[in-house]
C-alpha cells in the first residue's frame, strides 16, 4: 500500500487501537530516512529554532525560516503526513493564521501545528474550515517558555487538570486531527487521551498516549549538547560524526588528532 497517509488514517489507527510513532524532521534526507523507515506522521517542528538553527528557545523560528525547511522536507515527497508548525506570533488572529497556515501548506506541509487550546479555537477553526488539517498541541507549550520562565509539567493541579480537558474537547470540536501532549502527568494524558476520539501523541507524558513524538536528534543523539530527561536516545551520530572526522584527518593529515 503505497498511498500518502492522510489525518483519517491517523485517526483510524487510534479507532483501531494501534499506536502512532511520529518523529521530528527539518530537511530532505532526514524526512527521506523516516520515510522509509515507515514513520505515519513526521512533523517540521518548530524544535527547528534550537535542533538547528541554534537559537536559544522556539520563540525567535520565523514564517520564512519555517518555509525553507517545510520546502527541503516536502521535496523528499514522504508516504507520512507531514506537518508543519506555525512558529511563535504567526497565528495571533483567525485571518494571520489562515494566511501563514496557507503559505505551509503552499510549502509542502499536508497539515499545519499550533501551540494552544480553547485560546486558539477561532483560529483552529478558520485554519479548518478552509480544509486545511491542523494538529495540536497541549500541555508545556514551548513558544510561552519567556511568559512562564521555564518548561514546566502540566497536569498536576486540578486546575489544570480541566484545563487540559476542556482545551481538548475545543481542539477536537475545531477539527482538529490530532494533539500532542507536551509534559502532561501521565494520569492525565492517559485520561485526555480516553476523553477524545481523536489521538493524543505524546512527548514526556507517559507511555499511554496514542502515539508518541520525539525531536529525531533527541533519538539519535544528533544533539549531543542537550537531551531531555525523557528521551533516551538509541545511536550516537554526534560521537560517530566525530569519530569518523578524526580519522579522516589522521588519513590526511598522517597524525592522530585530539
Ligand atoms: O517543535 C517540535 O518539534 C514539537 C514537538 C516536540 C512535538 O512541537
Amino acid at each position: 500500500m503505497n498511498e500518502r497517509i492522510t489525518p483519517a488514517d491517523i485517526v483510524a489507527m487510534k479507532r483501531r487501537g494501534e499506536k502512532i510513532p511520529s518523529l521530528t524532521a527539518y530537511d530532505y534526507p532526514t524526512t527521506k530516512l523516516l520515510d522509509e523507515a515507515g514513520v505515519p506522521l513526521i512533523l517540521v517542528g518548530d524544535s527547528l529554532g534550537m535542533v538547528v538553527l541554534g537559537y536559544p528557545d522556539t520563540t525567535h523560528v520565523t514564517m520564512d525560516e519555517m518555509v525553507h525547511h517545510v520546502r527541503a522536507a516536502a521535496r523528499a515527497k514522504p508516504r507520512a503526513l507531514l506537518a508543519a508548525d506555525l512558529p511563535f506570533e504567526s497565528y495571533a488572529a483567525p485571518e494571520i493564521a489562515l494566511a501563514n497556515a496557507r503559505r505551509l501548506i503552499a510549502a509542502g506541509a499536508d497539515a499545519v501545528k499550533a501551540e494552544g487550546g480553547r485560546s486558539i479555537a477561532a483560529q483552529v477553526k478558520a485554519i479548518t474550515s478552509a480544509g486545511i488539517p491542523f494538529f495540536g498541541h497541549l500541555g508545556m507549550l514551548p513558544q510561552h517558555v519567556l511568559e512562564e520562565g521555564g518548561y514546566r509539567v502540566k497536569g498536576r493541579s486540578e486546575d489544570q487538570r480541566q484545563a487540559l480537558l476542556a482545551d481538548a474537547h475545543a481542539l477536537e470540536e475545531a477539527g482538529a486531527f490530532a494533539i500532542v501532549l507536551e509534559l502532561v502527568t501521565p494520569p492525565v494524558a492517559v485520561e485526555v487521551s480516553k476523553a477524545i476520539g481523536i489521538p493524543t501523541i505524546g512527548i514526556g507524558s507517559g507511555p499511554d498516549c496514542d502515539g508518541q513524538i520525539l525531536v529525531t536528534p533527541d533519538l539519535v543523539g544528533g544533539f549531543p549538547w542537550f537531551t531531555p530527561k525523557f528521551a533516551k536516545p538509541r545511536a550516537a551520530i554526534g560521537a560517530e560524526i566525530k569519530r569518523a572526522v578524526g580519522e579522516w584527518m589522521t588519513s590526511v593529515t598522517g597524525t592522530a588528532g585530539g
